[in-house]
């Protein structure tokens, strides 16, 4: 087999990036190791920023999102019972959010694939990317109980966290930057409708909760917990006992519960791998970086790279240059870096760490009031959580 952009993974990433080249008139082949039930059903964020809005519908990959998603134009903070709305438009200029699954996000990218673009293989494991640094890189995979080798121009590590990859690149040439949590998140969905109609993000000193929501009759809430925690040591009563004492306020707001129709627990890491780039092997995605998920950033990140890489092969096949593709990780890096802080700051601002001290709350809430009452403060925030530009 052989292809200009091999593509390894199909999840948001390696998707889009399919797309995005198909509309380039550039071919790929896309290797997923799943099968495609299992990538649709997958439960992850649900934060789209206005650039990731604008880049799926400029794909042609908008058409649902913009029927069934939920613009927001701002988040409500919750701590020492009091409620603060972050406001958006008005303080970047316009933006907004949108929130639609990043499940739904991956339906609709694999129909318009299967529809319209190149091969897209499911139960298709890559095994090991060889010749990262000649001009004929090559991906090792079985498919069918056969091993095979796809030929490639370049090949794109879209495998998430745990893929191959990044192994390919020689382990003189990566640095690594990684910070662990010793927290969680207990995620649940519930058939019940959101009890506000924007997120909550609430500090409190037994821990943090979310509310957030997948459509008007979906909630999707969580609770900081240990880190090792097991979902199913929380029972249903406990799981809304818990999140009533978290979303407390002084006023008359209160929490609406339903049956909760999944429950599962998501660690917390940051994680950088540099360079995102060896020879003719680019990383995208979760590949080369992890956020925790305080904020949202995952699948934005994830987006703005594949964008990155697609706009530097069609300006080198326009033009000859390998300008962009030579900048590519040193762009990419510096959005990504970006997003770190984001969701570090938003993470530590708002869950209580096991050895928290007396001192550490009042810094949080002094941050917290910070935001409550400086617009600059709060322009930093929005700014964050909308989007930084990609590029
Ligand atoms: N061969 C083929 N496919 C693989 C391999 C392999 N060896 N290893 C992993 N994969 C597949 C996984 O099954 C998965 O479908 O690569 C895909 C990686 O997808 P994601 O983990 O969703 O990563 P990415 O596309 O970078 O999207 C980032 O995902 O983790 C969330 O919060 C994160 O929203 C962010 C988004
Ligand atoms: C979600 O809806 O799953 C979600 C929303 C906002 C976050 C994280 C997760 O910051």
């Amino acid at each position: 087999m052989r292809t200009t952009v091999g593509i390894i993974g199909a999840g948001p990433a390696g998707l889009l990036l399919a797309r995005l080249l198909h509309n380039a008139g550039i071919d790929s082949v896309v290797l997923e190791s799943r099968d495609r039930a299992y990538v649709e059903r997958r439960q992850r964020a649900g934060i789209l920023e206005q650039g990731t809005v604008d880049v799926l519908r400029a794909a042609g990959a908008g058409e649902r999102m913009d029927r069934e998603g939920l613009r927001h134009d701002g988040i409500e903070l919750r701590f020492d019972r009091r409620r603060h709305r972050v406001d958006f438009p008005a303080l970047t200029g316009g933006k907004s959010v949108m929130v639609y699954a990043q499940t739904e996000v991956c339906k609709d990218l694999i129909a318009l694939q299967l529809k319209e673009g190149g091969p897209l293989l499911f139960e298709a494991e890559a095994l090991a990317v060889e010749g990262a640094d000649t001009d004929h890189p090559r991906v090792r995979f079985r498919h069918e109980g056969a091993e095979d080798v796809l030929e490639c121009d370049y090949v794109v590590g879209c495998d998430g966290f745990w893929g191959v990859a990044r192994q390919a690149i020689p382990a003189g040439l990566s640095r690594t930057f990684e910070r662990t949590y010793p927290f969680g998140w207990l995620g649940i969905l519930a058939d019940v409708a959101p009890s506000h109609d924007e997120l909550v993000y609430a500090r409190h000193d037994r821990g943090f909760a979310l509310l957030s929501m997948r459509s008007p009759s979906v909630s999707r809430l969580y609770l900081q917990v240990p880190a090792d925690t097991d979902a199913e040591s929380w029972s249903d009563e406990e799981i809304w006992a818990e999140l009533e004492r978290r979303f407390e306020t002084a006023d008359d707001w209160t929490l609406r519960r339903g049956p909760i129709t999944q429950k599962s627990v998501t660690p917390m890491r940051s994680y950088v791998h540099e360079p995102m780039r060896h020879g003719r092997l680019f990383l995208a995605g979760d590949a080369a970086h992890i956020v925790p998920p305080t904020g949202a950033k995952g699948l934005n990140l994830a987006v703005g790279d594949v964008v990155t890489f697609a706009r530097a092969l069609t300006h080198r096949e326009e033009t000859g240059s390998d300008g962009l593709l030579d900048a590519y990780s040193a762009t990419c890096l510096r959005r990504v870096w970006q997003a770190e802080r984001f969701s570090y700051d938003m993470t530590t601002m708002l869950h209580r760490a096991p050895d928290a001290t007396p001192f550490d709350d009042r810094i949080q809430l002094a941050r917290l009031d910070r935001l409550a009452s400086s617009r600059a403060a709060e322009t930093d925030l929005a700014e964050g959580y909308t989007g930084f530009p990609v590029g």
